[in-house]
């Protein structure tokens, strides 16, 4: 499906999740590259209701979707919608796809592994979640495979982007308590803005690429790594204290090791995957 524009057919692509995070930086990517793009979220869009998900892949050509329960604490006790959101409503995505051939770009998370491996994590790593968040993603990717749809499904890890509450900004928000600030410091990833997610979602797009993919800024560090750079770059004066992930009370456990080895997707993109620095350096410009 297409709709003329002068003499240009364009590819009508249709976002899920639009106003969030990720959503948004990719809505605003896919139209600079010249798609028609269309924007669906809640009020009005429930990706768990089929007739609205029915009517979104009956006028698409491509479907991306960025729609997700992200409370990875509150899906400890919101487990049953969790597994609704991120679960059921993705398989049916996938099913109508299968039905009307049209082609799905899914997110899921480094949260689908137990994080105990100790080098980074490829695609054909066996995942194994610690919480529920992490289960109902899982049960995503598992029923998006099963539905017989043309798909991409892309993993992601620590993004942070301008239009949602994310590590970066929560601990800028902590800092300017005054307080001191304890962070884990055995927690290992990449801190990968949406923008980056955004350019690269871009290619695979107009190439219709199908399988996993691990998708990361280049380079490693951990949780507490990543704090001491934003304070630094910012020239905040925090007190600042490292801790480890059993001495942190929090509702949901989180993987230790979070680091993707990116070197299948890096082969289907045209730039090196910049470093974690360069990214969070230029977010933290902009702030
Ligand atoms: N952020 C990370 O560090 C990270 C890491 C790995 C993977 N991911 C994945 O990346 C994707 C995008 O996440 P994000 O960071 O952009 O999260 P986000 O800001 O929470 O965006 C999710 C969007 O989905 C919407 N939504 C929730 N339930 C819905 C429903 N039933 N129907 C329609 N829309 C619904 C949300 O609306 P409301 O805000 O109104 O609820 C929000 O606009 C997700 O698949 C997530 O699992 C994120």
């Amino acid at each position: 499906m297409t709709r003329e524009v002068g003499h240009v057919r364009k590819p009508v692509v249709a976002v899920l999740g639009g106003k969030g995070m990720l959503g948004t930086d990719l809505v605003a990517a896919c139209a600079a590259r010249g798609f028609d793009v269309h924007s669906y979220d809640l009020p009005e869009f429930n990706i768990t209701d089929t007739e609205h998900v029915r009517n979104v892949v009956e006028t698409s050509d491509a479907v991306i979707n960025c729609a997700a329960y992200t409370d990875v604490d509150g899906a400890e006790t919101h487990a049953e919608l969790a597994h609704r959101v991120n679960a059921q409503a993705v398989g049916c995505l996938g099913e109508l796809a299968a039905r009307l051939g049209k082609w799905v770009l899914h997110f899921s998370t480094d949260f689908v592994f137990d994080g105990t491996l100790e080098r980074p994590y490829q695609e054909t790593d066996s995942p194994n979640p610690i919480n529920e968040y992490g289960r109902s993603k899982l049960g995503g990717e598992e029923l998006l495979a099963r539905s017989g749809c043309s798909y991409c499904l892309v993993r992601l890890e620590w993004t942070y982007g301008a239009y949602g509450s994310n590590f970066v900004t929560k601990t800028i928000e902590r800092a300017k308590t005054g307080l001191p600030l304890v962070v884990v410091e055995d927690q290992i990833g990449s801190p990968t803005p949406t923008t980056l997610v955004a350019q690269a979602v871009c290619e695979l797009l107009g190439q219709r690429a199908q399988g996993t993919f691990h998708l990361a800024s280049a380079g490693y560090v951990s949780r507490f790594g990543m704090t001491q750079f934003v304070f630094e770059r910012l020239g905040l004066d925090v007190d600042l204290r490292p801790c480890c992930s059993r001495e942190y009370s929090a509702p949901a456990d989180r993987p230790l090791n979070s680091r993707f080895d990116c070197s299948k997707i890096q082969a289907l993109l045209k730039a090196p995957l910049e470093p974690w620095q360069q990214g969070l350096e230029r977010f933290l410009r902009q702030l």
